[in-house]
């Protein structure tokens, strides 16, 4: 069509796709331009305004490396990483929530009952919990990656202080599916907002804070990886998560006990002399 006017412009990109076009290729990019277009029509937007949404694009790249995913981060607080993450988490099993850009791999076993804390202070936070399917049986070697900040609130990628696997501990579980493990309460902390993303949230007049949080993922062969997080039910700032990755099912007591009820069989099991925190956690993996 050589006329294209405001009206047609989103029926012309669509004439303009080959008749070979993958159909998956034609709904997401078809549904990606009219949304587009319906945008710019609704909000009549302005060629100030457009300039605007590629410098910002520009400014993701220019600071996005192997350590910084501005773009990553920007889907993360525009909702758009949890809204995908909840289209296709399993409605049986544990809700999953985002990964975060902070997770190194490769982490050293933690062998149950470890302190994942080392030598860092804080209050100690138990966590224990069992590996079920959803029949609620038990998934014998399964694996946990755990992870979170040190109580500086920064992870072990973001701080010269800390070695590479600072809190990080991958465990795995025997047949009983059992897990436990002794850390230092989370804190709540900000994601970066230095960036091109910091500029909108501060622009939209938000927050960069995240309550805080323990990072898992889950993984047997058989069920499907679960990638996930827990909150304690006292944090302030569960109703106002900046990247959306509340989900009440993830919200959890943390009961605070004297030292004297704290397990034998742990690496601190007798060293405890404080009360200490602690929280169950089972979590409940869909099959593949
Ligand atoms: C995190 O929880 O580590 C995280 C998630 C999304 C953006 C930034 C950090
Ligand atoms: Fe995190």
């Amino acid at each position: 069509m050589r006329s294209v006017t405001k009206d047609n412009i989103t029926d012309v990109f669509m004439g303009y796709l080959s008749k070979d076009t993958d159909p998956r290729m034609r709904e997401i990019m078809g549904s990606l331009v009219r949304h587009l277009h319906d945008f710019a029509r609704e909000t009549n937007l302005t060629h100030n305004e457009w300039r605007a949404g590629i410098a910002f694009l520009e400014g993701c790249a220019a600071v996005e490396s192997a350590d910084r995913h501005e773009f990553v981060l920007a889907s993360d607080v525009l909702g758009l990483s949890s809204l995908v993450d909840m289209l296709h988490s399993s409605p049986e099993a544990t809700s999953s929530s985002v990964l975060g850009p902070f997770h190194v791999s490769g982490a050293p076993a933690l062998p149950f009952g470890g302190d994942m804390k080392r030598h860092y202070g804080g209050p100690v936070l138990l966590t224990e919990g069992v590996i079920r399917d959803v029949e609620g049986n038990p998934i014998a070697g399964a694996e946990l990656d755990i992870w979170q900040t040190a109580p500086n609130g920064m992870y072990a990628s973001q701080d010269e202080e800390q070695d590479t696997y600072s809190f990080h501990g991958l465990m795995t579980v025997g047949d009983d599916g059992r897990y436990a493990f002794t850390t230092v309460k989370p804190v709540e902390y900000t994601v970066p907002s230095d960036g091109p993303v910091g500029d909108i949230l501060r622009a939209c007049g938000r927050h960069p804070w995240r309550p805080s949080h323990l990072h898992f993922i889950v993984k047997a062969p058989g069920y499907r990886s679960l990638v996930t997080e827990i909150f304690p039910d006292d944090d302030p700032y569960l109703d106002q998560d900046t990247v959306f990755g509340v989900r009440d099912d993830l919200v959890m007591t943390y009961v605070e006990r004297p030292a004297s009820e704290f397990p034998d069989g742990m690496e601190l099991s007798g060293k405890i002399t404080k009360p200490f925190l602690h929280v169950n956690f089972d979590v409940t993996l869909a099959r593949d």
